[in-house]
Order: structure tokens, then sequence, then C-alpha cells
């Protein structure tokens, strides 16, 4: 890549270049005497998280700022021990204990978090459920893992289908009684009538489980991926270097705790900083999200392409209503950042917007942009220290720069998944070949060893930052009466990065009509989740298939829809 392209970072903008190890110097175990558990090796996130700060004085230090639709408010590092350490006391006298799952279904609310922090409190394994899941996804997730605990809010909790969840004994309702129905237990009234208990916290070793969060293959059922306490030292040093986070930031993650971003860098990493976190409940609007970021006086911005696309669409002369001048430090994660949008971050928001590669699995970042290096529009970044990456070819072997294979990174490192819920066989397909986690990523490393994202290796799509496993969708299709076959792909998109596509081969019964297609989106929409319903659907006569196991190929699918949009292009 040619230099002209190279963005140097601002001198005296960030915090970190003074306390970078050089790479060679790097280690984790100096990360770990951050922490007083390095003496002990008992450790709990929720500690870390919350009282250890309260009890070294920062307790009137805001911990989180809300802005609700109906109500904002504010609350502190003790207030937030408080909270946690009462709703801890309800669980715990309703059985809640060491290694039970969990999960939380709540919208984007301090609830939330005080949830979590509850339930790690007692050693539990969370499970934070996404705002958008629907039905069938939330009971596959509980059924996977024989959820017993949960905890939701009064709307969410209308998509729990109790009756096909045996597993699940006892339901918390972030709400007055009033607005409980049958078994469920009002957590607000229970937290009225119990004394907290003191020293609650339950000390578990360091790969103890902490949360579970399911994501998608291309083949199969969600996986279930579990990560333990040891995550933090990766959460903590990832938020201190790549997020910049220090004493004074405004912080605003945009990403809801059911999708992993949000739970590492929404709830943890900054916490873990002892940093202000904004939470916003409601969904993207560019006015609003602008407003948030004057008000509040967000300092650091985490989000992600397709919000930055939306903005972008919106017009420069909205932004220039707005006094964005705190704004320091922006990142994107989820899906490829485009060069555009770090021209666009530069000219209107005068910061550069720093990529950022992970994924579930990896349970923190890998590959960043660290806001002391150069940027090379279009490149995720370079490995983290102590994070070794390669390009790896069919057999394992290393390829030279430039060359495209499978992203791997060198195991092991701290925030690494510890399991694949009850699947050994699965966590074992992402170390094929030698001390080596393979992501399903196809990238590219230049000499300098910036890495280039190239797409999937497999089947997965990438919509708006969702991954989403064309199995799932086609599962969902296929139990509709009129889908006799279905096959599932990502269509590249503008705004989206990609969108849900499906074709469908009806049963014979059944004609093509408008009526019909929209009522196919709607089956997947309020079974699945909104973001895994198909934004187009195309009726065929028949599917391509493998000749031999009769698969759908869902790369002939690709490549027709690829041709399709290229024909278009010379034939307009
Ligand atoms: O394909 C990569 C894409 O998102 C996948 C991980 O998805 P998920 O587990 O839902 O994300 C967790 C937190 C990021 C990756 O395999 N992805 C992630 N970050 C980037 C990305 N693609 C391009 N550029 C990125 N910065």
């Amino acid at each position: 890549m040619a230099n002209s392209t190279i963005i140097q970072p601002n001198k005296g903008h960030y915090n970190i270049a003074e306390e970078l190890p050089s790479w060679e110097d790097f280690s984790w175990k100096d990360i770990e005497t951050n922490f007083s558990w390095s003496q002990t090796g008992k450790v709990n996130m929720a500690y870390e998280c919350v009282d250890r700060h309260v009890e070294a004085g920062f307790g009137e230090k805001t911990a989180l700022h809300y802005i609700g639709e109906q109500e904002e408010y504010k609350l502190t590092y003790r207030d937030l021990k408080e909270k946690s350490d009462l709703w801890a006391t309800v669980l715990k006298k309703r059985g809640v204990k060491k290694g039970d799952f969990v999960f939380v279904f709540l919208p984007k609310h301090p609830d939330c978090h005080i949830a979590m922090l509850a339930a790690i409190k007692l050693g539990a394994v969370v499970g934070p459920l996404f705002e958008a899941f629907m039905e069938d996804a939330v009971k596959e997730r509980i059924q996977d893992c024989g959820g017993t605990f949960l905890i939701a809010s009064p709307e969410l909790v209308k998509r729990v289908q109790r009756d096909q969840l045996p597993s699940l004994t006892t339901v918390f309702i972030t709400a007055e009684p009033e607005q409980c129905t049958g078994d469920e237990i009002s957590l607000f009234e229970e937290a009225r009538n119990v004394e907290t208990e003191e020293n609650i916290i339950e000390w578990v070793d360091l790969d103890h489980g902490l949360n579970i969060h399911y994501t998608s293959g291309s083949t199969g059922k969600p996986k279930g991926i579990i990560h333990a306490h040891r995550a933090m030292i990766q959460q903590y040093i990832t938020g201190r270097w790549v997020l910049d986070l220090k004493e004074g930031d405004i912080y605003w993650c945009t990403a809801h705790p059911g999708w992993v971003t949000g739970t590492v860098y929404g709830v943890f990493a900054p916490l873990l900083n002892r940093t202000t976190t904004v939470i916003h409940g409601g969904r993207f609007g560019a006015e609003e999200w602008y407003d948030i970021l004057e008000r509040t006086g967000v300092t650091v911005w985490y989000s992600a392409p397709t919000a930055f696309r939306m903005l972008m669409a919106k017009g420069d002369k909205l932004i220039s209503n707005y006094d964005l001048s705190k704004i320091r430090h922006i990142l994107s994660v989820g899906e490829p950042l485009n060069p555009e949008i770090v021209r666009w971050g530069i000219e209107t928001l005068s910061n550069r917007i720093h990529d950022t590669w992970w994924m579930t699995e990896t349970g923190a970042q890998l590959i960043v942009n660290l806001p002391s290096e150069a940027i090379k529009p279009g490149s995720m970044g370079k490995p983290f220290p102590g994070i070794e990456a390669a390009i790896l070819g069919e057999d394992g072997e290393i390829l030279e720069a430039g060359a495209v294979g499978q992203l791997a990174l060198k195991a092991n490192w701290p925030s690494l998944m510890r399991e694949v819920w009850k699947d050994p066989a699965k966590y074992s397909t992402y170390f094929p070949f030698d001390g080596w986690y393979l992501s399903g990523d196809l990238a590219t490393i230049d000499e300098t060893g910036y890495v280039f994202f190239q797409g999937r290796s497999d089947d997965m799509i990438n919509s708006s930052g969702e991954r989403i496993g064309p199995f799932e969708v086609e599962s969902k299709l296929i139990e509709h009466p009129a889908v006799a076959e279905v096959g599932v792909i990502g269509k590249p998109d503008a705004v989206r990065g990609e969108i849900v596509k499906a074709f469908i081969v009806l049963n014979k019964e059944y004609q093509e009509s408008k009526e019909l297609l929209e009522e196919l989106r709607l089956f997947v929409r309020s079974g699945l989740a909104a973001h895994a319903a198909p934004r187009e659907i195309e009726f065929l006569e028949e599917l391509p298939k493998t000749p031999i196991s009769g698969k759908v190929l869902r790369r002939e699918l690709k490549a027709r829809e690829a041709k399709k949009s290229s024909d278009l292009l010379v034939n307009k």
C-alpha cells in the first residue's frame, strides 16, 4: 500500500504511547500484576470491575450514565457495588450458586449491568441475550445449556416459552409484582425485603466460567462459547491501550451486551479501567446519537461501520449542528471498515477511526490499530502485543507477505474461549494445525505486519456486524409449509456490508406472490430475530447442489449473485 495513504497519529492526542512496552518485552504475566489476585490466584470479575474501585476510594466516581427514552440518571461505583451486592443476595436466596447458568434478557439499561455483575459475584455463568432475539433464538440458547435462571424485563420475558423450557426453574423480573405473571419473581420487591449479605462474593479460579455467548456457524446450531474470569487480563489491557481509557474519560460503546462486544467492551473493559460508561437505551437515530455524544461529552467512542455509514448518509450538515469537540478517540469493530469512513472521521470528527478485529471466540481484541501507531486505511491494524498472527495455506503452512489465506493466531492468550459448551469436537475444529487458532476469516498481511481482511472462508453472513449463520435461517425457513428447499447467502450491500438473501424452491401447492414473500420474511423475523430475516427472497425452480451429498451449494448461489450485479453494471 502506498505511503500516501498512511495516517500518522496526532501527537499528544492519546495516552498510551509512553507506557507501551516494546513488543519483545511484553508479557501477560506483567499485566497480571495490576490485580491483587496475581498473589492469591482467587478471583472474581465483578469485584475487579466494581468493588475494588470503591475500596480504593473511588466510590463517588460516576460508573454509569444512563440516557433512556423516559429518564436519565447516573450511578456511582458505590451505587453499582451496593445494587449488585443486593441483587446477588436475592439471587443467592433463590438458589443461584457457583456454576449455574443465569441468562439475562434486558434492554440496554443499567439493570442489565447490575444483573450481570450480581450473577458473576455468585460465580454463576452469565448468558446475556440480545434484545432483538425472538422466541426460537431464546429457546434454543437456554435449552442448549440447560439454563436454570433468567433475569428479564416484563416486555422481553414474553418471548420466553416457559412451557418448552423445563430446565428454567426461576424467572426474575426487573419490575414490581403487578408486572409479574405466574411464578415470576419481582426482583424489585425481593430486593426491598432482604438485607444485603456481607462478603457475598464467591472467589473462583481463573479458569472458572464467566459468561456464555452463542455464536453462529455456517453449519449446525449456534455454539455456546464459554469464557473464563482469566479473560479480564486481556480485556483490561486492551481497554487501556486500544480504547486508551483513562481517568476522566466518558466512554460510549454502542453495542448491546447480548453481542460479545457489548459485554466485553460495554461492561467489563470500561469498568476494569474505572471509566464512566454511557448507556443509551433505544435504537439508532442520527440526531439522537449526535445529541448523546454532545450532551454527555463522550471522549472515547466504540461503534461499528454500519452505524458510521448510516451517520455518513445523513450528511455533514447535520453534524455541524452539534459540538462534538470532546471526542478524542474513535474505534470500530465487527465488519470491514471502509477507507471512506476513515476519511469521513478525519474530515468531520477530526479523528482517525481505529479498526479493531476479534471474534466471540477470541474473547478480546487481537488485531488492532493502537492509537500511537500509523493507520493504513483498509487495514484492521496489527496484532496486539503478545499476539502472533499469520496467514496459513490449505495445509497449515505459513504464507508469505501479501498472499491470501486463513487468518490464524498462535494460541494461547488470556481471553481465548475456554470451551464450546458440551462440544469438545467443535472446539478442536478451531485448532486443526499445531498451536494455531484458525479464525475462518481470509486475510493478507503486508511486509510491515498490517493485516487486511478479505472475507470469510465459510458461508457466514455479516450483516451490520451481526454474525448470521445461513444454516439457522435455512432451518427456520424450511419449517414454513410453503418451503421445499432453501439456500441462504450474504449479498454485498453498500450500507450493511451484506444482507441476508434466501433462494427458495416452493412446494407444489404454493404460488409465488408478494404476500407469501412478506409472510416468509416475517416468519424468520418473529421466530429468530429481525437481523436474520432475509431482506431479499428469490424463488427458483431448483437449487444448485453437490452431486454426491446433495448439499445446497451456497457458493454457487453467491457466484450467480455476483455475476448478476456485474452484468447490471456492464449493461447500465
Ligand atoms: O468475520 C470477522 C468479522 O466478525 C467476525 C466475528 O464475529 P462476532 O464473533 O460476532 O464478533 C465478535 C466481536 C467482534 C469475524 O470472524 N469481523 C470482526 N471484526 C472485524 C471483522 N471483519 C472485518 N473487520 C473487522 N474489524
